[in-house]
């Protein structure tokens, strides 16, 4: 991905530090946070600093490497450590499939601890370009395409899962426009798809969350896709809050309704979505909303009825009846049991 013109990674690892870009900050400004401790990185991560499904994969991988290097050979300070790393953002695959490789590794010996991990980046960021290699496929040009949640290069290491078939096709001269859920509550769609967008000059519209009716109605959409966090053995797949509906009104109006994720995110140990855990996060993700004023400073303003609570369950599942088909690495794939299985073969 390119910002300003240089070549960034959404995260990387060097010298027992983790950088990464500050996604909590943008599109309002573009920083990189350092992480020099595991601990450090279960806060980024908790707090979306980093998020989306490789990212946090990477990020967790990472901070299962500077776990071996702080641990001075005790490994109760390591199972704490993986514990804690696991209990950050518990929908999320990719973070399981990193911090049970590099445990793995670093059992054997420390130095491969981080070999495993930045080798898992690397992966992420080829799982990512092929995703956009497959994608690409089903794209015709002039298509209008509606994504939900941010899915791009942000929500990994590089390249991304939903919006890399995207990128793919417009540098193969495509002419495509993207309509993006805000993505309420936290505004990923608003504020990171938006900004990505922005920075591969490919023409957009932010919508509000519950436009999807309308816009399918009109005939406005062509195609859906979407990112996952966790996809289960039978093709059920939990992404942010929201794409369900998505889904549902997709059926309804005949548009094909696509997931783009590596092989990463799906989990043939969890039998169907009744499986997966979903992430409940603070109600002051709903309560507030952070952004610039007039004068370029941040804020966080309340903006409902002060009193009052709120429930924010972070995903929702959708079944596999309900999806198209599987962008993945290895080509698109049908929602069901055997092609999964295959997957893995
Ligand atoms: O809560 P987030 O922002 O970490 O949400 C996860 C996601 O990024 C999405 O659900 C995304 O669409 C799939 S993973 C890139």
């Amino acid at each position: 991905m390119n910002v300003n013109n240089k070549h960034y990674l959404t995260i990387w690892f060097q010298n027992g530090i983790v950088y990464m870009i500050n996604q909590d900050l943008l599109p309002f400004r573009f920083e990189i946070y350092e992480s020099k401790s595991y601990t450090d990185t279960c806060f980024a991560i908790k707090n979306m600093i980093v998020r989306g499904a490789g990212a946090i994969g990477a990020a967790a991988g990472f901070a299962m490497a500077q776990a071996f290097l702080q641990c001075d050979g005790n490994l109760n300070f390591v199972q704490k450590a993986k514990s804690e790393i696991e209990a950050t953002r518990p929908t999320a695959r990719n973070l399981f499939f990193a911090t049970e490789r590099v445990y793995r590794a670093g059992l054997l010996a420390v130095k491969n601890a981080e070999k495993e991990a930045q080798q898992i980046a690397l992966e992420d960021i080829d799982a990512g370009k092929m995703i956009g290699f497959y994608g690409n496929e089903i794209i015709k040009d002039g298509m209008q395409i509606l994504t939900h949640c941010n899915a791009g290069w942000l929500g990994f290491v590089d390249y991304g899962s939903a919006l890399s078939p995207i990128y793919h096709a417009k540098n193969e001269g495509k002419n495509l426009f993207v309509y993006a859920d805000e993505t309420r509550p936290r505004g990923q769609g608003a504020r990171l798809t938006a900004w990505e967008l922005q920075n591969e000059k490919i023409p957009h519209l932010i919508v509000p969350d519950n436009a999807g009716a309308f816009l399918m109605s009109k005939g406005k959409i062509d195609m859906i896709i979407t990112g996952a966090d966790r996809i289960a053995a039978n093709g059920d797949a939990a992404n942010k809050i929201g794409t369900f509906e998505k889904a549902i009104i997709a059926k309804t109006f005949g548009i094909p309704f696509y997931i783009a994720a590596p092989t990463s995110t799906f989990d043939i140990n969890c039998k169907n979505g009744d499986e997966i855990i979903i992430e409940v996060r603070s109600e002051d993700e709903v309560l507030y909303q952070t952004g610039i004023n007039e004068k370029g400073e941040l804020s966080r303003i309340l903006v409902c009825s002060p009193g009052s609570n709120a429930y924010n369950p972070a995903f929702d599942v959708t079944p596999a009846s309900y999806i198209t088909g599987f962008i993945t690495e290895k080509g698109i794939i049908e929602p069901n049991v055997n092609a999964i299985k295959n997957l893995f073969s």
